[in-house]
């Protein structure tokens, strides 16, 4: 956030609700900050009800970027002046960026988990595994196939994997029993599942030693799954990657640079310590 708010700072936000966790401002207030961009960035509690007449005054205050998350991810799309074809695909867009008066809707949530993955596993030719088949695993499931990876859908409700794997092109889906005769390199948890809880959604028995395992749950910090990862000697991999690195995204398609991901990193974590 600049120390002179004037009119001309660059206004940026999330829409969401509820609002009161999103971490969202702090990571791009400080990547304003180290980019020398002249910004403000806040988070608006906007309740289903009233989220059309808020992307008119998104477009009507002239905001620059902003971004949407839960529960608005889908209902945003019919408020919207294009899409682009990997959000249609998706079929959600988090980041809506202002050109001309225009609302333009597209997804940084796939680019974020194939980023925090290849930091640490080249992704083309590899065997993974995704538990879950709500809008997370949509996302995640597209990345991989774009990067070349194969994917097995498992989930609770098994007909919900079968539709997304159908639809998005994934090998195969099952129910989340079927990890006991699925090979695999990577694995990424999408469920709720370990969210403020100390469940997981695999028993430790399942996971591989030298495999990569994700969780897109980020509170805590070390999920139950991610903790049994690194016991059995997987590779583990905290759901804050994914949004640093859609953020990181979300502030390079605004402005056309490189974010600085451990500022964006160190603004995510400042909470965990205590
Ligand atoms: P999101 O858009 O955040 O992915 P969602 O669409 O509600 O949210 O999807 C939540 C995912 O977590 C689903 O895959 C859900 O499984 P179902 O499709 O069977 O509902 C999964 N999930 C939630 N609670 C779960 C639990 N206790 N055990 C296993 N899976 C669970």
């Amino acid at each position: 956030m600049p120390a002179d708010i004037t009119a001309n700072t660059a206004l940026c936000g999330i829409v969401l609700h509820p609002a009161g966790h999103t971490r969202s401002p702090r990571m791009h207030n400080a990547a304003y900050a180290a980019m020398g961009i002249d910004a403000a960035y806040f988070a608006f509690d906007v309740t289903p009800a009233a989220l059309g007449t808020a992307m008119a005054g998104i477009r009507a205050m002239g905001f620059e970027q902003v971004a949407v998350s839960l529960p608005h991810k889908v209902a945003v799309m019919e408020h919207l002046d294009e899409i682009d074809e990997r959000a249609r695909r998706i079929g959600a867009v988090n980041t809506v960026t202002v050109r001309d008066g225009r609302l333009l809707g597209t997804n940084t949530d796939w680019i974020g988990a194939n980023r925090a993955l290849a930091s640490k596993i080249e992704l083309a030719g590899k065997r993974a595994v995704v538990l879950g088949a709500g809008g997370a695993a949509r996302a995640v499931v597209y990345g991989l196939i774009e990067a070349g990876a194969t994917v097995e859908v498992l989930n609770r409700t098994v007909e919900r994997a079968e539709d997304l794997a159908k639809d998005l092109g994934a090998q195969g889906a099952g129910p989340l029993s079927n990890i006991s005769e699925l090979p695999h390199d990577i694995l990424i948890n999408t469920t709720s599942v370990g969210l403020r809880s100390d469940a997981t959604p695999l028993p430790a028995q399942h996971l591989r030693a030298g495999s990569v395992v994700m969780d897109i749950v980020y509170d805590p910090a070390e999920t139950r799954l991610l903790a049994d990862a690194r016991s059995c000697g997987a590779l583990p991999i905290g759901g804050k990657w994914m949004l640093v690195y859609q953020a990181a995204e979300q502030l390079r398609i605004w402005t056309g640079r490189d974010a600085p991901i451990e500022v964006l990193e160190q603004a995510f974590s400042a909470d965990d310590a205590s």
